[in-house]
């Protein structure tokens, strides 16, 4: 499965402060934005990543994340000269993606919670056509919104809805197969002048090839696309990392317990910024590295988000 992030955009709703720099490098609490959606393909066990930015940015997010080989992955980059809507990544990237499945994951977009890993891997492996996740929200009416069944079938899509027909709204997260491609490429803008990704998921239901996922209660998803978002994201990262010691998104981490770099390269990561809490977090995961009586009692699972399964 290949993974693709669009982080592109405008940022016109947290302007001025993305007037010279892109939505997808501000910090959400301490880290850039694009480190949670990277996070969540990486978690997913996916390896080959495109990200997607305007033709200013993407040198900066090269500059970020290099070619992916730090964090044992391959990271590679496209321009999005207009933003033209979610579903153009599909077909900017339809070399990229070479008739494969896809995991497609908006730039400002969050999710935590136990399980969560286990939950999107479990929807990688069984994913037949075309797979959303829903998350009830208080108002639907910012979102796609996904009405279901009692055998959660979907029964109906809506973008942005004035009466939405149900509380769930539709992640930013989307696992496609290789039909994602010459879907997108029919679409007709919306009245917003741009390509929606609600209409693609709906050619999907059209067919009866849409499944969704329930995120329940117990998982946290976040959009850090304004100003009250973003800074709603901000103090819930640092309010859990507080609280738990562990570091949400910490790509370094997540690419050592997956056994993609050595411990080696997770210290010299953590020196070269070893007077910051990010750099000595580092320095503890390969300090505790040292001590095998601590590492055997550990159990990785947690750590990844990973839940047995029953
Ligand atoms: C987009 C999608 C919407 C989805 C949301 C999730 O909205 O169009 O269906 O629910 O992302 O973040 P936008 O961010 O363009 O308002």
């Amino acid at each position: 499965m290949k993974g693709i992030i669009l982080a592109g955009g405008s940022g016109t709703r947290l302007s001025p402060s993305t007037d010279s720099i892109n939505k997808h490098l501000l910090a959400v609490f301490d880290k850039p934005m694009i480190y949670y959606p990277l996070s969540v393909l990486m978690l997913g066990g996916i390896k080959e990543i495109m990200i997607i930015s305007t033709p200013e940015d993407k040198s900066r997010f090269e500059a970020l994340l290099g070619d992916g080989s730090d964090l044992g992955i391959s990271i590679s980059y496209r321009e999005q000269s207009n933003p033209n809507g979610i579903p153009e990544a599909l077909t900017l990237s339809e070399d990229f993606i070479d008739n494969e499945p896809v995991a497609l994951m908006l730039g400002d977009n969050i999710f935590y919670g136990q399980g969560f890993t286990t939950l999107f891997r479990e929807a990688i492996k069984n994913h037949k056509h075309a797979t959303v996740f829903g998350y009830r929200v208080k108002d639907a009416r910012r979102f796609g919104v996904v009405e279901f069944d009692h055998n959660q079938k979907v029964v109906s899509l809506e973008e942005k809805p004035e009466h939405p027909k149900s509380d769930f709204a539709v992640t930013g997260l989307y696992i496609y197969d290789h039909k994602a491609v010459s879907i997108a490429k029919k679409l007709k803008p919306s009245s917003r002048g741009e390509l929606e990704i609600t209409d693609l998921n709906k050619q999907y239901l059209k067919f009866g090839q849409l499944d969704v996922e329930l995120l329940g209660r117990g998982f946290a998803w976040m959009d850090a696309g304004t100003h009250e978002s973003l800074f709603e994201a901000s103090e819930f990262v640092k309010i859990t990392q507080q609280r738990q010691g562990f570091k949400l998104a910490c790509l370094e981490e997540i690419a050592f317990y997956l056994g993609y770099i050595s411990k080696d390269a997770i210290y010299e990561k953590g020196m070269s910024m070893a007077k910051n809490d990010y750099g000595q977090y580092l320095l503890e995961i390969a300090e505790r590295e040292h001590n095998q009586q601590y590492w055997e009692s550990i159990d990785r699972n947690p750590i990844l988000g990973l839940v047995e399964n029953e």
